[in-house]
């Protein structure tokens, strides 16, 4: 895989303010991340049936932990609410809390409940949405009150970046030892903290469905067509005059997978952890939808532009803020054709499934011994 130029970087540790992915573009190119979607909303299905539920008045709460525009929201929730309704009665309120970092485009995610066809606002007269602005990192719903938890395609952002990554944007792909320790100890403590500040918030009984970035049994993050195709087309972009070295040196994506036993980490050795354990863990390979249209309709064409799409909305906003001039730099439009174009190119030029391994968890707080 082709590297970024490299050179000494001063060591810093960066408090992370998640870029606002391109909120339109995303809803339409998010199609891929709905793609692992399926199999975690099967077990939010099941937790649904299972949770106990509350006593009207007081509402049963879904909370949705980094929702972005909504959209890849709604399947969730539309699917759980018909098993709620088949334990409750027709006007037994459901409040449903959406929440994400204070600059997400919370008024996209506003006319996404509104408008779109499959929204869960139609389906069921008694469900009420509301959002939180908060990162998900601090305890940001009051305690013991949320029946389910839903968060998908959200944990694997890091609170902070630990460190410049000196020779890739993903951490997955660099040789520097000590940069993968920093970002996996990172990725240890944002994900211990997720877990216990959930821990407070759910009930007695209540559950969790995480599904986020994961390292498969061999350590691999997957993706490297497409972050191959990215770290050539910067180094392109660098030859050609319209980025500096040090713009490039300082690109970098704090995502990170874990791997099953970082998943358990925070469990161990009782099994438990904030009144919580871990019901359900599994790492799976999603499918990489554009390569099945590929497979189907052999556009090359079309499979790069798929997936330059998507990368476009959900990881230039943060690669941009590398810049001199930032988000508003005069040569961002051109940096984001530049680059999107780049990436399709390459991708179409030699067509190839992308691995994306997933992890999906249902976690269980304890229930009230009487
Ligand atoms: C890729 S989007 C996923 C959106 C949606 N859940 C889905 O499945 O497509 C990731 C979202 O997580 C949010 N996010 C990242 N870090 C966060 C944090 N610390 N607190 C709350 N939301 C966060 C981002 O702002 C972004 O909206």
């Amino acid at each position: 895989m082709p590297e970024k130029p490299s050179a000494a970087v001063p060591e810093s540790s960066v408090v992370v303010r998640p870029e606002p992915i391109d909120s339109a573009k995303y809803s339409v190119t998010s199609r891929l991340q709905a793609a692992g979607l399926r199999p975690a909303i099967a077990l939010f299905e099941q937790a649904a049936e299972t949770v106990p539920l509350p006593r009207q008045p007081q509402p049963i709460v879904i909370a949705d932990y980094g929702a972005s525009t909504g959209h890849n929201s709604l399947l969730p929730i539309s699917a759980a609410l018909p098993v709620l309704r088949s334990r409750t009665r027709p006007e037994h309120s459901i409040l449903v809390v959406h929440t994400d970092v204070p600059d997400n485009n919370f008024t996209v995610m506003f006319k996404t409940l509104a408008e779109d066809h499959d929204t869960y606002l139609r389906k069921d007269a008694a469900t009420f949405a509301s959002a939180v602005g908060r990162s998900f990192y601090s305890q940001i719903i009051p305690s013991n009150s949320v029946h389910l938890g839903w968060s998908s395609w959200a944990i694997q952002w890091l609170s902070r970046i630990p460190g410049p990554i000196p020779d890739h944007v993903q951490v997955a792909y660099s040789a520097d030892e000590g940069v993968r320790a920093a970002y996996a100890k990172q990725a240890a403590h944002d994900w211990h903290e997720f877990v216990a500040f959930r821990g407070r918030e759910l009930c007695p009984g209540g559950q969790l469905v995480v599904l986020t970035m994961a390292l498969d049994e061999h350590g691999e993050f997957g993706h490297r067509p497409l972050l191959g195709a990215l770290v050539d087309v910067l180094s392109e972009l660098v030859a050609d005059g319209l980025l500096t070295e040090d713009e490039v040196r300082r690109m970098c994506l704090p995502t990170v997978g874990r791997r099953e036993t970082d998943f358990l980490a925070p469990f161990a050795p009782s099994g438990r952890f904030e009144q919580l354990s871990v019901e359900h863990l599994e790492v799976f390979n999603a499918d990489d939808r554009f390569w099945m249209q590929y497979q189907v309709d052999h556009d090359a064409s079309a499979f790069g532009a798929l997936w330059a799409a998507f990368v476009r909305a959900s990881v230039f906003p943060t690669l941009v803020t590398a810049l001199a001039g930032g988000r508003n730099d005069p040569r961002s439009a051109q940096f984001f054709d530049r680059l999107e174009v780049g990436i399709a190119e390459r991708l179409a030029a030699a067509p190839e499934q992308m691995q994306i391994p997933l992890a999906k968890l249902v976690l269980t707080k304890q229930r009230r011994t009487k």
